[in-house]
């Protein structure tokens, strides 16, 4: 593919810069300027660890303004499809920021997740995940002295999280990956923003593209473009595999990682067990009009209704929202605070020595509110004003269209049948020459991506769908009517099951060849 700047088609219709400002009151000579947002409790230990982090913003006179809304597996219940009410989702839509507690996806067929639902609807592109040390929760590397301070940056929307799946035949399924360049830049512009906020030294992109040649690849290509436009950030690349090896060796060495949907997913997951597990691991899911604030853990069944859960992670998460919002100062008390209170040993049954007793959820919330103004030996967030929030909500009359803008030709040059048979390769193959009336190629048929014919290995196993290349002779160009004739005719001896077309850009191929081609 050709790299070429992005042009954003968007269809706007007007924005407004939304400062929520619902309340100002002059209390003690100081204009206290209170942001709205919507607050969802969520299934499970949501309401209980919701409640534990909403009294202690409370007790740290946070200017936020909650409108509670009614979202998780409940809503589901009532009849609601989506797991929202209408009302809900008119909130969020014009507050612009949601905190939420963990939801449960009801069992079943044909019901999506709401968690995966709400952060693609409203294109929360980016998931922020931040990982480091905290001092009275023992890991091995807190234990070895090793320093643990890892952003996550895990592109949201895309890759197989598409959910668009198929069963071709009865033994063959497929799912399809969407990785896209508008998507991609999105996602790696806001990484390398925030890394620069954040003074990281190193941003790596994690990637498959070793394998995964044009989706991985057109990935790493918009990172290496965005990589240009900061020069003073050390930016390089890893095969995933081998960050995940190097992130449980040496974890110290990162700084912030980039990575696409279901990669990110996988080694979020792997650095929250590096800093103490899901019990301390935040989640923001960031995008241009609407962000939402969770924990990454689930809704804790298995201790629902005890009172004995750990808040930390989703008052990380909380916290994360407060700077989003420009809300500096009590972050800054609310963390140190947190650190403070984990230093000294209070901890729920999760976590902690577990010599000493743990406490209930609400005396885990009481300890940290009784720690404000003190400061954690180790890592102390410095107390800073807060800054202008930046938050915009877009009014909307149409849906934003992303385009990469790229003067190129393009060229329809093949197309891959799949069909399904359960003969030999070279049955296949004499079956499908029949049908290439001078206008194609028969260049090559694979089974599960390995090549089998024109040549292949008796040894490779097979299951009863194959891929047909067809390329036109000479490279010629192809009318879509050429192809429909083609699948006609190719139906008096296979049921064809999909298909894809060969594009060429500027002469450069459009898709990957099989193994062993
Ligand atoms: P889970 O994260 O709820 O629980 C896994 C284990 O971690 C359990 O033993 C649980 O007790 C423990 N745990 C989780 N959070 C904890 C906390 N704050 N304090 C102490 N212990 C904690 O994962 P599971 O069981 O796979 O999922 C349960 C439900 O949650 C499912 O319906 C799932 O779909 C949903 N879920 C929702 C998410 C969200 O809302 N973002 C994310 C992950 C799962």
């Amino acid at each position: 593919m050709v790299p070429t700047p992005l042009h954003f088609n968007s269809s706007i219709a007007a924005w407004t810069i939304n400062k929520k400002i619902i309340n100002i009151s002059a209390l003690c000579g100081k204009i206290i300027i209170m942001t709205k947002i919507s607050v969802a409790k969520g299934d499970g230990i949501g309401p209980e660890i919701m409640d534990a982090v909403l009294s202690i913003f409370n007790a740290a006179k946070v200017p936020l303004e909650y409108e509670v809304i009614e979202m998780g597996k409940w809503v589901f219940d009532k009849g609601f499809s989506n797991g929202m009410t209408p009302q809900a989702q008119a909130s969020i839509e014009s507050l612009g920021i949601l905190f939420k507690g963990p939801m449960e996806t009801p069992k079943g067929k044909g019901v999506k997740s709401i968690n995966v639902t709400a952060r693609k609807t409203w294109n929360t592109y980016a998931n922020k995940r931040a990982f480091q040390t905290l001092h009275g929760v023992d890991t091995v590397f807190s234990k070895a002295g090793i320093p643990i301070d890892i952003t996550i940056v895990r592109e949201n929307i895309e890759d197989t999280y598409g959910g668009i799946e198929h069963m071709l035949t009865h033994d063959v399924a497929l799912s399809r990956r969407f990785i896209t360049r508008p998507g991609s830049m999105q996602v790696i512009r806001y990484a390398f923003e925030m890394a620069k906020k954040k003074g990281a030294r190193r941003i790596t992109c994690g990637h498959k593209a070793n394998i995964m040649k044009l989706t991985d690849g057109l990935f790493l290509e918009v990172f290496y473009e965005v990589a240009k436009e900061y020069p003073d950030l050390k930016a390089d690349d890893i095969i995933v595999d081998d960050l995940c090896m190097k992130l449980v060796t040496r974890p110290d060495t990162f700084d912030v990682v980039v990575l696409t949907n279901l990669q990110g997913d996988i080694v979020s997951d792997l650095c929250a067990g590096l800093v103490g597990g899901l019990g301390f691991a935040p989640s923001a899911n960031i995008g241009d009009h609407i962000s939402i604030f969770e924990a990454v853990h689930g809704t804790a069944p298995d201790i629902t209704g005890k009172n004995i859960a750990n808040p930390t992670a989703l008052l990380l998460s909380g916290i994360g929202m407060l700077q989003h919002l420009g809300l500096m100062e009590s972050a800054a008390t609310i963390e140190n605070a947190l650190l403070y209170t984990l230093e000294s040993g209070v901890h729920t049954g999760d976590f902690g020595d577990k010599s000493k007793p743990s406490v209930s959820t609400t005396d885990f919330a009481n300890a940290i509110i009784n720690n404000f103004g003190k400061k954690p030996e180790h890592n102390p967030k410095p107390e800073v004003s807060d800054t202008e929030n930046t938050c915009t909500v877009m009014h909307l009359d149409k849906n934003p269209m992303l385009e990469s803008y790229e003067a190129t030709q393009e060229k329809v040059v093949g197309v891959d049948m799949f069909v399904e048979s359960a003969n030999q390769p070279k049955d296949v193959a004499e079956n499908c020459l029949k049908h290439t009336a001078n206008m194609f190629n028969l260049v090559t048929i694979s089974n599960r991506g390995t090549q089998v014919w024109p040549k292949g290995s008796v040894f490779t196993n097979l299951v009863n769908q194959y891929r047909c290349r067809f390329e036109s002779i000479e490279g010629k160009a192809l009318t879509q009517k050429d192809i429909i004739d083609l699948y006609e005719r190719l139906t008096k001896d296979f049921k064809v099951c999909s298909l894809e077309l060969l594009n060429e850009w500027n002469g450069i191929k459009g898709y990957s060849l099989a193994q062993g081609q």
